[in-house]
């Protein structure tokens, strides 16, 4: 008797299914399937001080962000024996309930993985992992704030920019801060962001500009700049790179990364600097916020490392303070939302049995919820930063694998299922199934 399948004309679909496993054997890395199916997902937009999304029948809701940081996600999909990590992470994000993660696209120089080896120049392999990394994401419907650039050394930062223009043969002064001003390497960076921005994933075959699991561009991380009357000049930079990158792509939104410190003309906020160095970089959180292409405000929050030698109920009373004036400034001044983008504690201090670092995460937590009520701008925060296991490679002071602090997973659950049941306000339909981390969470 002739077997079933053969009867059945699967013939043809087996001798595919052994083409493939034998491709696969062969080239192994090199090989990699194009992605057929992706989840439906939509793209975040703003109405007034709130995010908004638009789901398939027009209606808009509002989205509240519980998220977190791990910047790795790029580096970790280069190599086809690391890619379990990104997934892994992503996996067990969205079972915290979260839905956004931030992480770098850029590693500039000649550094290990890099992306942009010079001046647009890209290693194609490397480009794979970070369509690897926006695939995986979106799998697990998780959507990616992705920074363009560091203001720091670590990944070439603005200082490699730097490097590349004198190596040219450019008049370029000694200072990093002429990343902000020199028209050669404002250049350099315009050809980046067009390169990212315009890729075309080579999984998914959709471009980046397209691509509904970006959350939004941050045009750099930390941006600093130093140098004297330097407030301008940062100022001018991300006006010109914000108007830049609108005009390559209407469909996300755009932050700008800043660490949230007031300058010294805005007098009436410099109580809520860390202290009076933080006015000093050319930065302010509210005139560099207020440019008219960016769409949200971003902030960072370290008490630890700001004010170090405080105590835990000073820090407390500091953070507590830094991210009332944020979301005031944002809700009656800018009239955009903010997002914490990096809320970091120190990882093993301990008080009473409690850790400093629950402790501290759960004051920005409940502002932003309490915001969230009121339907303000505070939209969300962003932990920083978390890891799987095996990659103390990759950790700071604040890395922690969430699952290994029963007591932080609980609080970043929690914080996800309460913002959420915000989302769900008003809806009629909104069955949660028992395989939801929120089950059992959201009454
Ligand atoms: C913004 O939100 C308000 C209140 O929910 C709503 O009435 C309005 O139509 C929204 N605006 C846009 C442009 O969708
Ligand atoms: C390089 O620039 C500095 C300041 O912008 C200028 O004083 C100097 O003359 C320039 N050098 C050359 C060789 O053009
Ligand atoms: C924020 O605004 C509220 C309401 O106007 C006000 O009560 C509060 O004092 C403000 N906080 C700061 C730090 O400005």
């Amino acid at each position: 008797m002739e077997p079933m399948w053969r009867e059945r004309g699967l013939y043809p679909f087996l001798g595919l299914l052994s083409i493939a496993a034998l491709l696969y054997m062969n080239f192994g890395d090199r090989v990699t399937f194009p992605v057929l199916w992706q989840p439906r997902m939509s793209f975040v937009g703003t109405n007034s001080t709130r995010f908004v999304v638009i789901d398939q029948n027009g209606e808009q809701s509002t989205l509240y962000v519980n998220g977190w940081n791990s910047y790795w996600l790029m580096e970790e999909s280069v190599w086809s024996n690391s890619r379990h990590r990104v997934s892994k992470m992503l996996k067990r994000g969205a079972e915290m309930g979260m839905t956004v993660c931030r992480t770098w696209a850029f590693n500039d120089g000649d550094g290990h993985n890099s992306l942009q080896i010079s001046p647009g120049n890209f290693n194609e392999k490397v480009f794979r992992g970070l369509d690897f990394a926006i695939v995986e994401a979106r799998k697990h419907r998780i959507r990616l704030i992705l920074s363009l650039v560091n203001n720091l050394n670590a990944f070439g930062g603005k200082a490699q920019y730097v490097k590349w223009a004198k190596e040219a043969g450019f008049n370029v002064s000694s200072s990093t801060d002429s990343f902000f001003s020199h028209p050669t390497i404002k250049g350099y960076y315009k050809d980046y962001v067009k390169a990212i921005v315009t890729r075309k994933n080579s999984l998914s075959g959709v471009r980046y500009s397209e691509e509904p699991a970006i959350f939004a561009w941050e045009l750099i991380n930390e941006p600093r700049c130093t140098s004297s009357s330097s407030a301008p000049v940062l100022q001018s930079w991300i006006i010109d790179m914000a108007a830049f990158i609108k005009s390559l792509d209407q469909k996300h939104l755009l932050t700008v990364g800043l660490e949230g410190f007031y300058g010294p003309e805005t007098t009436e906020r410099s109580g809520a600097n860390p202290g009076d160095w933080a006015s000093s970089f050319g930065s302010d959180f509210i005139q560099n916020s207020a440019i008219e292409n960016i769409d949200f405000a971003s902030v960072h929050a370290y008490p630890d490392s700001w004010i170090p030698d405080a105590d835990l109920k000073e820090k407390a009373n500091y953070l507590s303070k830094w991210v009332d004036y944020h979301v005031n400034d944002s809700e009656y001044v800018l009239k955009k939302p903010v997002l914490f983008t990096e809320v970091g504690s120190s990882l093993h201090a301990k008080e009473q049995g409690t850790y400093d670092r629950d402790f501290l995460l759960k004051i920005v937590y409940d502002k932003i919820y309490e915001s969230a009520k009121r339907r303000q701008a505070g939209a969300g925060a962003l932990i920083w930063q978390l890891l799987v296991e095996k990659m103390e490679d990759y950790g700071d002071q604040f890395s922690l694998v969430a699952w290994e602090h029963p007591s932080t997973y609980k609080l970043i659950l929690e914080q996800s299922c309460r913002l959420r049941s915000i989302f769900y306000e008003g809806k009629t339909n909104r069955k949660l199934n028992s395989g939801d981390p929120c089950f059992g969470l959201i009454s």
